[in-house]
Formats: C-alpha cells, structure tokens, sequence
C-alpha cells in the first residue's frame, strides 16, 4: 500500500535538491517555472528529465513547442526562484523581467548568469497522472560563472558547498 501523502511529504522535504528554472518559447513567448524534479538522465545522447505538473501554464506551452531550457540556479538566485515558483503573483513572461536571457540553438530562453543552463529539444512525454516527465535531449549548454549552488531542503532555499570526506569526480 502507498505511504501517505503527508508523511512521503514529509520525508522528500528531507531530500536536499538543486533549485532549477524549467523554461520554453512558445511561438515567441516565454514561459517557465521553478522546479526541483529534474535529473541527469543519460549520455550518448546527453539526455535531462524534468517532472512537470500538468495543471501549470507552462507544461502545454512545452508540449507544443517541443522545446524547453533547464537553468541551474546559483545561491543568488532566490528571489528568482520564488518568481518562477509564482510567489511573487508574476506568470508567464513577466517573469522573466529583471534577469538576462539570451537564445542559441532551439530559441527556448537560457538564464546568462546561471549555473549552466541546458537548451533542449524534448524526445519524449511520459503522462502520469498530475504529473508528465519530460524528457529532452541536450543540444548545448550555456556555463554561467562558477558560485555556490541554491538547494532546497526542509521547505526553504538554502546553499552549501562544504567538500566532506568520500569521492570526488574529475
Ligand atoms: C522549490 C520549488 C520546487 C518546485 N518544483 C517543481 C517541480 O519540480 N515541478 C513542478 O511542476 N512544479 C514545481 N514547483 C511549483 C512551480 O514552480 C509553480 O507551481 C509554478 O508557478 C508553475 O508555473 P506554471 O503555471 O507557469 O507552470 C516547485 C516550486 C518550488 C517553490
């Protein structure tokens, strides 16, 4: 039998993630939204999924245009996170006011300061039931400058980037 709503809740709150801005350009109009289920999928092709719900503006907009831009947020980013997360009563282009947006190969919008930000053409549409995993295969990827990571954790932004013993990748 499924775990309870609240208490799977309650344990994911727990699951430390990196804050991303899932992004498309929709017959020239953007739109996007704060998202943590995102993940490296695979490589050969470089492919990312993102679980997006069905119910926002934003989902159709990426099934029509076929296109979406993954932005790893940075630790100054907050504020935009709560933007794209729809906190601060902004939808669909206003969003992407007071930031620098810039295109290259599938025109979907990529952030010019974040982290690294994704441009992907989508391959494939999982339904689920409030949800749809999307899943783009990566055409090429915009490096930001090098700063600490923003992470959501127990229901609130935070950041950390403290090495600790255990491996490490080249
Ligand atoms: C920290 C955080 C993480 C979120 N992660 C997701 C996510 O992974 N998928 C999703 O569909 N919504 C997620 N949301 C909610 C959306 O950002 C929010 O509902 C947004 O306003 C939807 O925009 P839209 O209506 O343009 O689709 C998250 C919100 C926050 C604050």
């Amino acid at each position: 039998m499924p775990a309870e709503d609240a208490i799977f809740r309650g344990a994911m709150r727990l699951l430390a993630s990196g804050v991303t801005i899932v992004a498309t350009n929709c017959r020239g109009e953007y739109s996007g939204l704060t998202a943590t289920a995102v993940c490296s999928l695979a490589l050969s092709p470089a492919r990312i999924l993102a679980s997006v719900n069905r119910a926002g503006r934003t989902y159709e907009r990426i099934v029509e245009s076929r296109i979406m831009s993954v932005n790893l947020l940075a630790e100054d980013h907050a504020p935009l996170a709560d933007r794209f997360a729809g906190r601060t009563g902004a939808v669909g282009e206003d969003r992407f006011a007071h930031a620098a947006w810039e295109e290259r190969v599938t025109g979907a919008p990529l952030l010019g300061n974040a982290l690294a930000a994704l441009d992907c053409r989508i391959t494939e549409i999982v339904q689920l039931d409030t949800h749809a995993l999307l899943i783009g295969v990566v055409e090429d990827i915009l490096f930001g400058p090098a700063r600490a990571p923003l992470l959501h954790f127990d229901g609130g932004f935070a950041t950390a980037l403290a090495p600790c013993s255990g491996g490490r990748d080249a």
